[in-house]
């Protein structure tokens, strides 16, 4: 073991080799706090040289890496489950300059979301993949989960921004397609199978990424409707406003969380079910034709508009800040779930009353992007390691024909479940990728599949 770390330290400066538990404290630890284990190190090279070198290191080793970014993930992916080397692509932060003719800008894994939408904004252009973690969530985490957020009913997932990878492989040889072709049929999308690969197929260390246009106007709403059977009507609605960017939902309980936890004033002077955040953006005003779609039914009950950055990040935040209060209660059990829109309805009641049964006294707090038929569900209560209602709620999902992770991934959160929604069939394909580019299993041990837990990096657990 002491090989490998004197190893590491000749391959990037000692000090980015980290073995002083104060200082490898944050990074073996997930943000919801129900995931957290033992790292041999943690090291932070700032060069894709420095990345393939760490990994050929690993490889002779038998030693397991844990790719991280800003470490947002939400299924315990991003965190060691034991003894792995914990790889931090934050030093690889160079982003730019933009090509604007092509619309494209290269980005290393590191850069934040927030600092790519700052330099994207610069160029009077726009990065399309926009959520809440922008502060602190990188270009490689995004594009490892797919990330998805605020906007892709209009722009797709982060998979649909992605020009072109570098990628550093399972035996440290690197993959380059970074040309930024638009279009590029020649043999199976290998960037494609990178994004959502969770980190267990290669390591990203930068990208080409597609920008458009920077809307001049923006409008926000919050509407106020009964429930999500009206929420959905209204969605139909929308649907026929071109320049529709987010319908997101929260309820009332939520809400009424985030006021208390974020000091926030109610959003209206009673309360209301069901709340739901539409935003159009676009090169001439849309409030018109919003007001008039919002107008029309009789299911909305109270709407508030906002078109200057002030009053829509108030109208946000209490969307936004769901993730926050519901840390703040507890750690949370987290079922990011997706089910068709026209079993939304149905699903909301069923999950609400399946979790009441399954953990009685516990809190169930829901929010989701409702244009993607995505809801979140949140579970505060039952202990971290009890999963009965982890299995409930994805069995319901899979019932009603839905997906167990829309957007977070499945990491090792709900890996005992994605048979649910993947077939057999499927699930070979898979294991033979897997198998084809990873054969030692030594990038991100344990996720996705449950029989690789461990398998590389765990013997020496203890004692690094
Ligand atoms: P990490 O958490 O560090 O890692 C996530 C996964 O990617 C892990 O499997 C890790 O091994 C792998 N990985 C990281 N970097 C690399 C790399 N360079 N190469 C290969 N694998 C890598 N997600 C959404 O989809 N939509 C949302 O709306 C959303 N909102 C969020 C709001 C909050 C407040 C928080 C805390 C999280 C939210 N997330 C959301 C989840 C999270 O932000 C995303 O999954 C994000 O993409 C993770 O980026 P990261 O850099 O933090 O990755
Ligand atoms: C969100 O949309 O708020 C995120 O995906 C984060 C979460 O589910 O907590
Ligand atoms: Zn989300």
């Amino acid at each position: 073991l002491s090989g490998l770390i004197d190893e590491l330290r000749t391959v990037v400066e000692p000090a980015h080799v980290l073995t002083d538990p104060d200082l490898v404290g944050p990074y073996v630890t997930d943000w919801t706090g129900r995931w957290a284990g033992y790292a041999r190190a943690v090291v932070r090279p700032s060069t894709v040289d420095q990345v393939a070198a760490i990994v050929r290191a690993c490889a002779k080793a038998g030693a397991g890496i844990v790719p991280q970014g800003g470490n947002t993930g939400l299924v315990g992916a991003s965190v060691p489950r034991g003894g792995e080397v914990v790889l931090s692509l934050r030093r690889l932060a160079e982003v730019g300059p933009v090509d604007l003719a092509a619309a494209h800008v290269r980005a290393g894994a590191g850069v934040t979301l927030a600092q790519l939408q700052a330099v994207a904004s610069d160029a009077n252009l726009r990065f399309a993949v926009d959520l809440s973690a922008r502060d602190s969530a990188t270009v490689g985490g995004m594009i490892a989960t797919n990330a998805g957020g605020m906007h892709v009913l209009r722009y797709g997932s982060m998979r649909a921004q992605v020009l072109g990878v570098e990628a550093v492989l399972a035996d440290g040889s690197v993959l380059r397609r970074m040309d930024g072709l638009v279009k590029d049929n020649t043999g199976y999308d290998l960037i494609g199978l990178l994004c959502g690969s969770e980190g267990t197929l290669g390591i990203v260390t930068a990208a080409q990424l597609k920008l458009v246009a920077a809307p001049r106007f923006r409008v926000t709403s919050l509407v106020a409707v009964a429930g999500t059977a009206s929420a959905v009507s209204l969605l139909a609605r929308l649907r026929s406003l071109a320049p529709l960017e987010a319908v997101e939902i929260v309820f009332a309980d939520g809400v009424d969380l985030v006021c208390r936890h974020a000091g926030l004033p109610p959003p209206f002077s009673q309360p209301y079910p069901c709340l739901l955040v539409v935003e159009c953006a676009g090169s001439t005003d849309p409030t018109g034709e919003m007001a008039d779609v919002i107008g029309e039914g009789p299911d909305v009950l109270a709407v508030a508009v906002a078109s200057e950055r002030a009053g829509r990040d108030k109208l946000w935040s209490w969307r936004e800040r769901h993730t926050e209060t519901v840390n703040a209660l507890g750690i949370p059990h987290k079922l990011d779930v997706t089910v068709p829109i026209a079993e939304l309805a149905g699903f909301e009641r069923d999950v609400r009353a399946t979790v009441s049964d399954v953990a009685p006294g516990s809190k169930t707090i829901l929010w989701g992007h409702l244009g993607d038929g995505n809801l979140h569900v949140n579970v505060i209560g039952p202990d971290p390691d009890d999963d009965r209602v982890d299995e409930a709620v994805l069995r319901l999902v899979a019932a009603r024909g839905g997906s167990i992770s829309a957007e977070h991934g499945i990491g090792i959160a709900k890996r005992n479940w994605i048979g649910l929604t993947r077939s057999p069939a499927d699930m070979a394909a898979m294991r033979a990728v897997k198998a084809a580019l990873d054969p030692n299993g030594i990038l991100n041990p344990g996720v996705l599949f449950d029989e690789g837990a461990g398998r590389a990096g765990s013997e020496n657990e203890g004692s690094g």
